[in-house]
């Protein structure tokens, strides 16, 4: 009998099967931590509830949890990151129940997070925090069976410190984004890859000698400020934080307001998980032709409701994921809706990087449930030791050789007497 689902064609299944396996190979530690759960079982009798992007590295996080010895279930986190294909493999070949089909509508969406929590978790696993949120709103009926949860990413982990200042939050939550060898990695090197992947596939453009206007220069924001002035893009960033504009400036990069770039730029992405960074007065200088994007974890950063009051006739849908909005007879092209462009026209972070985070992502939750007594409701980190395991990991999986400090060097990182 197959697992409970909504999910688009059960069909896609072996398509999936085959891409799950392909992303497999690039997760080495993620494989390491499987071979181990599958013997020790850690999270035996454990329910969890997850609500991540379904993709192929998501179902080997997945597949690592169920070796566990974990009852799971997943749920969508964003209407429009879900892989089909994916998802009817969870469901036909790992017997894991799926809620989550590409293009949902909101209201969609919600059904599917409740049909994840009716699975009554013992841990919550959220990227964006939707879960834990609703949760805490609708379903506060589940909070005696929760032991904690784990958030994925900035924004969620943003959601959740505001609920523990306002003593809202019920239960421990560990931020794995806060580990470095997540956000140092997934955030940095993930997002500013696969953000250029998405604005290439939706669009086919050429960077070399266009500028692209980055929105924000924090670990996502400044990944993709990369990557586009390694493709030969002029590179502007726009900020609120002065240390981190200060960091953009000495980087190589023109900084300047949103105001003034608006007029320049060519390509406008934004990751700064902050709402209306790109306005309607913004659209209002923009050039003809000038693509906006967004690569941050909700669809708030582009104001797309002025742009659709702003624009004359319905949107134009001209590409997938790419929809022209006529300005005073000027053309806008939005992409992705607004969501999150990484995942909406690409598939997301490579396999190689999210091995990391999902890696953080199994141990905490095995320490979760080691640990969870000793826990508050509060918002912790990943400790220090299973950061550094995993980095260690990732590097003997990737062959890379370090030194250790000899005993002579170690004293002396030990002492304060001697000096010049
Ligand atoms: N977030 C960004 N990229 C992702 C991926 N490939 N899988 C799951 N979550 C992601």
């Amino acid at each position: 009998m197959t697992v409970e689902h909504d999910i688009k064609n059960i069909d896609l299944a072996t398509g999936g099967r085959y891409r799950i396996e392909w992303a497999e190979q690039e997760m080495p530690v993620l494989r390491a931590i499987r071979e181990r759960f599958a013997k020790e079982k850690p999270l035996a009798g454990i329910r969890i509830s997850a609500c991540l992007h379904v993709t192929t590295e998501t179902a080997n996080l997945m597949h690592t949890l169920q070796m566990g010895g974990a009852d799971v279930v997943l749920c969508a986190s964003n209407p429009l990151s879900t892989q089909d294909d994916v998802a009817a493999s969870l469901v036909a070949n790992y017997e894991i129940p799926v809620y989550a089909i590409k293009g949902e509508s909101d209201a969609v969406y919600y059904e599917h997070i409740e049909a994840g929590l009716n699975h009554k978790p013992h841990i919550t696993m959220d990227d964006g925090a939707d879960l834990v949120s609703t949760l805490h709103k609708d379903r506060k009926e589940l909070l005696d069976n929760i032991i904690g949860g784990t958030e994925e990413t900035t924004t969620g982990v943003i959601r959740l410190k505001a609920m523990a200042k306002d003593k809202a939050l019920k239960f421990p939550v560990i931020a794995v984004n806060d580990s470095n060898t997540k956000h140092m990695f997934d955030n940095q090197y993930g997002t500013g890859q696969s953000t250029l992947d998405g604005i290439i596939r939706a669009t086919n453009i050429l960077l070399a000698g266009r500028t692209v206007v980055v929105a924000g220069y924090g670990w996502c924001s400044r990944g993709i400020a990369r990557r586009a002035d390694g493709m030969g893009a002029n590179v502007i960033v726009t900020e609120v934080d002065p240390l981190r504009a200060l960091e953009a400036v000495m980087d190589g990069y023109r900084v300047m307001p949103m105001e003034e770039a608006a007029p320049i730029g060519d390509i406008f992405v934004s990751a700064t998980g902050d709402i209306h960074v790109i306005d309607g007065h913004h659209f209002a200088k923009m050039k003809h032709g000038a693509i906006v994007s967004n690569s941050g974890h909700f669809n708030v950063e582009i104001n797309i409701k002025a742009l659709r009051e702003m624009s004359s006739g319905e949107p134009k849908r001209v590409r997938p994921f790419v929809e022209e909005y006529k300005v005073d007879g000027r053309s806008i092209y939005l992409l992705g809706e607004g969501r999150l462009i990484n995942l909406a026209a690409a598939e997301g972070h490579p396999a190689s990087v999210m091995d990391m985070s999902f890696a953080n992502q199994a141990l905490a939750a095995e320490y979760m449930v080691k640990n969870a007594d000793s826990l508050k409701a509060d918002v912790y980190v990943v400790p220090e030791d299973i950061d550094n395991e995993i980095a260690r990991l990732k590097l003997e999986a990737m062959g890379v050789k370090i030194d250790t400090l000899t005993p002579e060097q170690e004293a002396y990182l030990s002492q304060w007497q001697e000096g010049t």
